[in-house]
């Protein structure tokens, strides 16, 4: 049993509309993956669902292996999430705050356990501070603490880096890396920003009026397998003439300059060709369509249905 979040045919109606259109996807232990799609697509509502606030219209939902129907207790013990903003209070301290949630929701969490989640999202300096002179990306560190406490396997962030500037950012994203790698989390983060989603998760789903359209692995050497190369070469007249006998797609850039729509596996032959005519290669360079390019081609494509 890998998968550590399963929506099975999900759906959702809402005042007779269907918000979620039959949904089905899972996400395995360790992974972080990005639930990306514009506002009003769906998201916070399949987020709902999974946390429990709300309960599908028709569909499975596991956490763990355990039904959330019939489970449900076992399965909220696994999730920490923060759904919109992170409730925290002003007026009293990070400790306080921290003290307070664990005191309202379980009762099992020691001093030592906030120390140490303090310290693991490096807030422990500042916990005698009162939030309200926390910056936001300290309150957004708090926030996590809290769903961190009581040690869930999975940790669920809706739409996370609102309000954060850039560096909050790429901080923020340095924390999630840490926490799937150290700790062997499985983090669900939604977004409508697929700049953020692009550099932190390993595969991505996109939603688009509550269907999921397309689900991705952006990890490395995956989104790379069938793509462009741009190379240098001392010859690329003579290097087009080679590859149109072998069929291959290239464009011709300049003399020196040839790219080559393939597959990587390919790669390897058409080097050792070209050596073979004594062919100079100066340099090869993969050239990753972002996911930006292949997000709007997606959705372009999905538009009026
Ligand atoms: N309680 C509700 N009642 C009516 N419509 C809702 C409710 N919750 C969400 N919706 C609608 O469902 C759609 C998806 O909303 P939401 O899940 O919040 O999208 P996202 O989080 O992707 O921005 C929106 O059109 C929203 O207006
Ligand atoms: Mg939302």
């Amino acid at each position: 049993m890998n998968d550590t979040i399963e929506l099975i045919n999900v759906k959702k109606v809402i005042q007779s509309k269907e918000i979620i259109k039959d949904i089905s996807f899972s996400v395995a232990r360790g992974e972080v993956f990005g639930f990306l799609g514009p506002n009003g697509a769906g998201k916070t509502t399949v987020i709902r669902m999974l946390v429990n606030l709300i309960r599908p219209s028709e569909g499975t939902i596991r956490i763990c292996g355990c039904d959330l129907k019939t489970d449900r207790k076992q399965a909220m013990n696994k999730i920490g999430a923060i759904i919109e903003q992170p409730e925290l209070y002003g007026y009293m301290s990070g400790y306080s705050n921290l003290k307070h949630y664990a005191n309202m929701n379980r009762n099992t969490i020691t001093h030592e356990r906030i120390m140490e989640i303090a310290s693991i999202v490096n807030i422990e300096k500042s916990l005698k501070q009162k939030v309200k002179t926390y910056s936001l990306g300290m309150r957004q560190r708090l926030g996590l603490a809290q769903a961190l406490l009581h040690k869930p396997d999975i940790l669920i962030l809706d739409e996370p880096t609102n309000g954060l500037d850039p560096n909050g950012i790429r901080e923020f994203r340095k924390y999630i890396r840490h926490l799937a790698e150290t700790y062997d989390m499985t983090i669900m983060i939604s977004s409508h920003l697929l700049s953020e989603i692009e550099l932190m998760c390993d595969r991505v789903g996109i939603i688009e009026h509550g269907k999921l359209i397309e689900l991705k692995d952006l990890k490395a050497g995956a989104i790379s397998s069938n793509q462009k190369f741009r190379m240098k070469i001392s010859d690329s007249k003579l290097a087009s003439e080679l590859l149109n006998m072998k069929g291959y797609l290239h464009k011709k850039l300049d003399s020196h300059i040839l790219e080559l729509s393939t597959h990587e596996h390919i790669m390897p032959e058409i080097i050792q060709e070209f050596s073979a005519h004594h062919i100079k290669i100066y340099w090869v360079t993969p050239i990753t369509a972002t996911l930006e390019d292949h997000y709007f081609s997606t959705l372009s494509a999905s538009e009026g249905m």
